[in-house]
């Protein structure tokens, strides 16, 4: 009976962790992919030193795209163009976000500032050589400190210090492996087709994490490189960049059940974590926030009442903060609404029994529970004048955040390299300081101002002992005055700034760089404290893990590093509620069907037009007698993978990943087979879009589509 039910068990968790997955390249092969209805190959999609279909995947740095033409061609999200849409319209007082952007040719392509595009060269695993710095290390603590050292020691020797290379060394499941990633940074990137807001965000934050869908979210970009073939800054004589592997749109029409594969780059989960983990987070992180971002929101709303332009240069950090806070909200809602944290728990009892029914594993596990519950105690009791702290930065005003980082630069800088945190590298530090002028695009002094106040104002309650510097008794006062005196709003002197010593920092007057300064210690100390801990649980989280591999008796996927990763699934709908079955496809008719004609349901003229007279061109599916606008399917993905292709069982494009759904929001912290999905905007309706809509035959005719 018990064998038995051990092999029930096994039968069903390898059910529920059936399409679960952000796998590793090297992991594909273990996939059987023909066995999921995929005909192409695991090597053909990545093999070790040899060109794959994963050479047309990029890293925008925070998204993920993928090329679509041997002219370097490139195709994300428009949610992913986003900020340079945003600092080209700075520039040049022109809405792109509102209208769009369309280039009558390649020639009249759009610069966009800061945008750049990353083009993957070589994958290593480096955890041999960081492991093995370690190795003498005295204590816990001492061991993540030589193993960071190495980790940006490898960077900064991969770099080389050459602008054109970057390079990421990841930890993978919390320690065991490492990963070196290296890529070309390319940095001339334009803008070739960005559709209107009332396409590119149809829906905005009403829909954004949300099923049905039926925004087009895309943009074509495209990577330059300097005449000579190097990755160059931006110059009007560069030209388009060869890319030799690109991806061909489908030529069938994709169905209800069809397999789909996504490769892109996630950003962060945390799916080996435990219930303590996920209730410090829901209360100490996610309650809070929400009610901050709330109020930011509410400011800003004030702010840009009647001031379009302060809207444009605010819209970034608008739609940001936006889809954070819902982010945040799902994960309340899916925590406190449903059993999440009960089944949890419940799992971690069956693994603890499972570790208490064994000498062998008693010993190497029995700790591990009660060693993270103490560890989140002890973090608990410095919560609050932590959270303090924290506020003072990137949400309280660009100004305020760019001294303190100035001020941190500094103080790091006067250790030798090799003994940095790795994100004060000298090349680190450039790279910041150029792109200070595209920060300050989104400057706008009413909102920085209040911002700032904010921060101070929540700081007076602040528990008994945080006395860093004086507190303003009229927060609103002191920040009119010190923004009357400083110099910092001066990007020029912003860069000087970067450049000068501690000392002399610590000799200027500017209200704003004292209180940075002031700061200093009690964030400084923060930090090591905070590493201290991370050390010593990333030592029980590391065991946890090759513990779960050893209950669940299943491969593991490490958590998402930013990097790389594979995901498969099926074209597929799903159960919000009882009794309610969601399509997996919507179509254009529903986008029309959402129009109201007030943002963000104000489709535009031409679609409309397009849709009435019938002008859908090849674009209809005929299952649904309509065009497709969004789809879902089951793999497996989180923020970081906007923008990804969406690949059929042949490798060919068939969409792009941008969203999940809101019923699934947890996902971060646990893969739900049943209800989570992936959104993905239909090739179908990007093409119908950029031909009927954009009349831009010339991008369709550059795909090689139709011919
Ligand atoms: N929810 C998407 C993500 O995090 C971003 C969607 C952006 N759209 C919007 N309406 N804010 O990847």
């Amino acid at each position: 009976m018990y064998k038995r039910m051990i092999t029930f068990m096994t039968v069903c968790l390898s059910l529920i962790y059936a399409e679960e997955g952000m796998w590793l390249m090297s992991q594909i092969n273990d996939l059987d992919l023909s066995d999921k209805g995929f005909k192409i190959t695991a090597d053909s999609i990545y093999q070790t030193g040899k060109p794959g279909l994963y050479n047309a995947i990029v890293w925008l740095g925070g998204c993920s795209a993928s090329f679509v033409s041997p002219d370097g061609l490139l195709l994300t999200n428009h949610h992913c163009a986003y900020a340079g849409l945003h600092r080209a319209s700075a520039l040049d007082s022109v809405d792109y976000i509102r209208d769009g952007f369309i280039a009558a040719n390649q020639g009249e392509e759009l610069p966009a500032p800061g945008q750049f595009a990353y083009v993957l060269t070589a994958i290593d695993d480096v955890t041999k050589d960081v492991l093995k710095a370690a190795r003498y290390a005295g204590d816990l603590t001492e061991r993540e400190k030589l193993m960071d050292k190495k980790c940006t020691q490898i960077v900064e020797e991969t770099e080389a210090d050459r602008d054109d290379i970057h390079c990421e060394v990841v930890k993978l499941f919390e320690g065991s492996e490492y990963r070196k990633y290296v890529f070309t940074k390319y940095q001339d990137v334009r803008i070739v087709y960005a559709p209107p807001a009332a396409i590119g965000k149809y829906g905005g934050d009403t829909d954004n994490w949300m099923w049905p869908r039926h925004t087009g979210d895309f943009t074509f970009l495209r990577v330059y490189q300097g005449p000579d073939g190097t990755a160059a800054k931006y110059a009007p004589e560069n030209i388009p960049l060869s890319t030799p592997v690109w991806l061909k749109v489908a030529q069938q029409d994709l169905s209800d059940g069809d397999p789909a594969f996504i490769i892109g780059f996630p950003g962060t989960t945390t799916r080996y974590r435990t219930a303590n983990d996920v209730e410090y987070t829901l209360h100490k992180h996610y309650i809070p926030m929400i009610k901050k971002y709330r109020d930011l929101l509410d400011i800003m709303d004030k702010v840009t009442l009647d001031d379009p332009e302060s809207a444009i240069r605010l819209a970034n950090l608008n739609a940001g903060i936006n889809n954070v806070m819902k982010k945040y909200q799902g994960n309340v809602d899916g925590m406190l609404g449903t059993h999440f944290i009960e089944n949890k728990r419940r799992e971690e009892e069956e693994i603890e029994r499972y570790v208490n029914a064994d000498k062998k594993r008693f010993k190497r596990y029995g700790d591990i529970f009660e060693g993270m519950s103490e560890l989140t105690g002890e973090r608990e009791a410095f919560h609050a004048s932590d959270e303090i702290l924290d506020a003072f930065g990137y949400y309280s005003g660009i100004l305020y955040y760019l001294a303190d980082y100035a001020y941190e630069v500094a103080r790091e800088r006067a250790k030798p390299e090799a003994d940095r945190d790795p994100d004060f590298s000298e090349k680190r530090i450039r790279e910041f300081v150029e792109q200070l002028p595209n920060r300050y695009l989104g400057y706008v002094e009413a909102y920085d101002k209040a911002a700032l106040t904010y921060t101070l104002e929540h700081a007076r309650s602040a528990p008994a002992g945080f006395n860093y510097f004086q507190l303003p008794e009229n927060p609103a006062a002191w920040v009119e005055s010190a923004y009357r005196g400083t110099k910092l709003k001066d990007v020029a002197y912003m860069q000087r700034l970067f450049g000068m010593r501690a000392s002399q920092i610590e000799e200027l007057s500017d209200p704003l760089v004292r209180m940075a300064v002031s700061l200093y210690a009690p964030k400084f100390e923060k930090k090591e404290r905070l590493r201290n801990w991370n050390a010593r649980m990333n030592d029980l989280r590391m065991r946890y893990i090759e513990l779960l591999r050893s209950y669940r008796g299943t491969p593991l996927y490490p958590d998402a590093t930013g990097t790389i990763r594979f995901t498969y699934g099926t074209v597929k709908g799903y159960t919000p509620r009882d009794a309610v079955w969601y399509k997996p496809f919507t179509t254009l008719s529903g986008v029309i069907a959402k129009h109201t004609g007030e943002e963000p349901f104000n489709a535009p003229d031409a679609l409309i037009a397009a849709c009435r007279q019938g002008d859908t061109g090849n674009w209809t599916d005929p299952e649904l007698g309509d065009v497709p606008s969004c789809f879902l399917m089951t793999g497996d993905i989180t923020g970081g993978n906007s923008g990804s292709a969406v690949m059929n069982r042949n490798g060919e494009l068939i969409g792009l990943a941008f969203d999940g759904n809101y019923e699934a929001m947890t996902s971060d912290w646990m893969f739900l087979e049943e209800i989570q999905r992936t959104i993905a905007v239909d090739i179908r309706y990007v093409l119908f879009i950029t031909q009927k809509v954009a009349k831009a035959q010339w991008i369709l005719d550059e795909m090689k589509i139709g011919l």
